[in-house]
């Protein structure tokens, strides 16, 4: 008999739920909410309505685009955490209700587990690279950047983290006081595909080990900006290509430098990219480049992938279904939690 899991995703600002057979991937459907872009950042209580708004008709979707009734699921996967309460809150609170109505059983997965683990989604009729344990993989996300040793599905060591903003969020922030718009990331990366990468340089932290800061590059970055728009008002109009290539450039270099680090250290040449940043074009194209360098094999994810989605939590939550890890019905969602 197969094994059919329902994945929900609520963490942050998209509502998702995807269904996948034995490890393969049936169906992803993910609803992103527009209501933010005029705050220029999440609002938490908007995101929680939104998800209240989404959440059915995104799982009726999610189950008819797999051509499944909800009878014939083995399971329901959800994120309990980390991200924010009232958004985890929908999600975790549906999948309760709906495991139970149906009878059967609840998984949990944790949101950066989820991450990883999106490496493993299997799609009918296309051959996936899957990464082999024990490997790296760099998570870079809106409000992470870690280095994790990827021991097995359930065996993730963090081995550097940052100490103070995520890589995304300083993106968004230097995108935002430039006025470029939200999220920033993916228009600084466009920006930047026009620009000279060389053209600015911004400051570079000196952390000791693994762990990553990316707070001083947005200072410095701020403090330039401040002096050049003292010279010329017009200077962001006239330079925003060099700004974003520049930009990017700095944090692509940070966030690789620790990782070589880190696969000496570990003596693992097999290393992996995921979150939401893992969409960057400049640090994709790091990775190939440090590939053909170092020997790396590398695992990019399809960029369906890279932001929140309910795919990677399936998929999470089908391995641990396998080892019948199932979660309580009465487990709460937590907001911050490491790996
Ligand atoms: O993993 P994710 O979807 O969610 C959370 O962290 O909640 O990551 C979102 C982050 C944001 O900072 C966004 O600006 C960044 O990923 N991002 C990118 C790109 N696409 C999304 N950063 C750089 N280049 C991109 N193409």
């Amino acid at each position: 008999m197969s094994t059919l899991i329902l994945g929900i995703e609520s963490s942050c600002d998209d509502t998702s739920a995807a269904v996948i057979r034995d490890g393969y991937l049936l169906s992803n459907v993910v609803a992103s909410q527009a209501v933010h872009e005029a705050y220029g950042g999440v609002v938490p209580e908007l995101a929680s309505r939104a998800h209240q708004q989404n959440i059915v008709p995104v799982v009726h979707e999610a189950l008819k685009r797999a051509g499944v009734t909800k009878e014939e699921l083995s399971a329901v996967a959800f994120t309990r955490g980390p991200g924010l309460m009232g958004s985890l809150l929908v999600g975790v609170s549906f999948a309760k209700g709906f495991a139970r109505s149906l009878g059967i059983p609840m998984v949990d997965v944790n949101h950066l587990n989820g991450h990883v683990l999106a490496h493993f989604i299997q799609v009918e009729g296309e051959e996936t690279d899957q990464p082999e344990y024990p490997f790296l993989c760099l998570l870079v996300s809106g409000g992470n950047s870690q280095i994790i040793l990827v021991r097995g599905y359930n065996d993730m060591e963090i081995l550097g983290q940052t100490i103070d903003d995520a890589a995304g969020e300083a993106i968004d922030k230097c995108s935002k006081v430039m006025g470029l718009g939200y999220p920033g990331g993916p228009i600084i990366d466009r920006l930047a595909r026009q620009g000279n990468p060389k053209a600015y340089s911004f400051s570079k932290p000196h952390i000791p080990g693994l762990d990553y800061s990316f707070s001083g590059l947005k200072t410095s970055f701020l403090y330039s900006l401040k002096q050049w728009l003292q010279e010329d008002p017009q200077f962001i109009a006239h330079h925003k290509e060099d700004l974003a290539a520049s930009l990017e450039a700095t944090v692509v270099e940070i966030l690789m430098d620790k990782l070589r680090k880190a696969s000496k250290q570990c003596g693992i040449k097999q290393v992996a990219v995921a979150g939401g940043v893992s969409a960057n074009n400049g640090l994709r194209q790091a990775f190939k480049d440090h590939a053909a360098k170092y020997g790396w094999k590398i695992f990019i994810p399809k960029f369906s992938y890279t932001t929140d989605n309910a795919a990677m939590i399936a998929i999470a939550g089908y391995f641990k279904y396998l080892d019948k890890q199932f979660c309580p019905m009465e487990a709460p969602a937590y907001s911050r939690v490491s790996l």
